[in-house]
């Protein structure tokens, strides 16, 4: 064999073989190019060395020392491999090293960026907190609502003006089973029959979660103390205090003797515990179709004050429609804004922060 010949071969062998020793390998990588290059039986020096018989004898003495000097750097490459930190495939650290960029174990990770609740459910689950606290059960409704549930029940008639199209977001037809323990489900769109499936022509977004209020009264027999916080849907315009798609918490709680002072202290209980013990609050008489008195709630902040929502007795119709007797139990029920409530906790001075979702912004909560 020519000595250029086992020369350029040796070459080829010491660039594969520090390339693979170089690489960004882990322990048992490391092992398999160490045997494939430096192996006793079959690694590929040892098929090179034999190749150094059949170099002509005068250029044997040449052939044999540059063959020593790869083995040693080979060897050596070994070695540093070796030594080096263990390098876990893939990570920067193991790139680093494979590029001799220096590792140094002591520097902090990069702590990644964890996501968090967004503050409307951080919220929810206060409240849900609080008034569990006070004995009230949370519950949850459909979004998607039938008018006996969103209106009838709660002694909306057909042509009161908060049914108007206008005023909320009505659906294609549905048909869905009205199970009601065979007394009538009243009103012009659904059918004056037992339960059974019935043709309601329009479904809506809920516009109130006082759906809730008839859907637990219709299958528990009172007492009945419980909360349900969800969104609901109206075509507001979005300003500080208004968005389209909003939550409310509500509260129902009927049983013998209720009386508008256990209205009065659960509310005040409940601001004090989401705000602060200072929180004012305050009645202003209002009306509400389902409720008789009622009232606008009102919560002192930043010198002034600020609507939260509508409670009140609840009407002897609404307790008559879900099949009480107004003469044997009176209740009280409560609807609050939780975006208001959210804002005022968190000094937000204007709702429609909290669905831009700039995570700049939630961040902070
Ligand atoms: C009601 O929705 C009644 N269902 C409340 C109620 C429940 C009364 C039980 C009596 C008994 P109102 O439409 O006022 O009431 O809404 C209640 C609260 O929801 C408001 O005070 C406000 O805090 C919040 N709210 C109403 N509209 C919006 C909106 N577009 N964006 C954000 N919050 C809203």
């Amino acid at each position: 064999m020519a000595l250029s010949d086992f020369l350029a071969e040796l070459d080829a062998l010491l660039s594969d073989a520090t390339t693979a020793f170089a690489a960004d390998a882990d322990a048992a990588a490391l092992e398999a190019a160490r045997i494939q290059y430096l192996g006793a039986a079959n690694g590929r020096i040892k098929s090179v060395q034999k190749g150094l018989k059949e170099v002509d004898k005068a250029d044997k003495p040449a052939a044999g020392k540059r063959f020593n000097e790869v083995k040693q750097e080979i060897e050596a490459a070994f070695e540093a491999a070796k030594e080096r930190p263990v390098a876990i495939s893939g990570t920067a650290a193991g790139r680093a090293i494979a590029a001799g960029v220096s590792f140094d174990p002591t520097i902090p990770g990069i702590r990644p960026r964890l996501g968090r609740l967004h503050p409307i459910t951080q919220t929810i689950d206060e409240l849900k907190e609080i008034m569990g606290r006070l004995g009230f059960t949370a519950v949850d409704g459909p979004e998607v609502e039938d008018p006996w549930h969103n209106f009838e029940a709660l002694n909306i008639p057909a042509e009161h003006p908060a049914r108007d199209p206008l005023e909320n977001f009505y659906l294609e037809k549905g048909v869905r089973t009205i199970f009601r323990g065979g007394q009538a489900a009243g009103g012009d769109n659904v059918e004056k029959t037992a339960a059974k499936t019935v043709l309601t022509p329009f479904m809506l977004l809920r516009s109130q979660t006082s759906t809730v209020q008839i859907r637990v009264m219709e299958k528990t027999p009172p007492p009945v103390r419980i909360i349900s916080c969800g969104r609901v849907y109206r075509p507001d315009t979005a300003d500080a205090t208004h968005y389209p798609m909003f939550h409310q918490i509500e509260g129902l709680l009927i049983d013998r003797h209720v009386t508008m002072a256990d209205l009065k202290s659960t509310l005040r209980l409940f601001a004090r515990s989401a705000f602060a013990p200072d929180v004012h609050i305050r009645f202003r008489p209002s009306f509400f179709p389902f409720t008789e008195p009622s009232v606008e709630v009102d919560m002192s902040w930043q010198g002034g004050w600020m609507e939260m929502g509508g409670a009140g007795m609840v009407d002897p119709n609404v307790l008559r429609a879900v099949g009480y007797d107004p003469e044997e139990v009176t209740g009280f029920a409560f609807g609050l804004g939780i975006e208001r409530i959210c804002a005022r906790r968190h000094v937000i001075t204007d709702i429609r922060e909290l669905y831009k979702n700039d995570v700049r912004f939630l961040h902070q909560f």
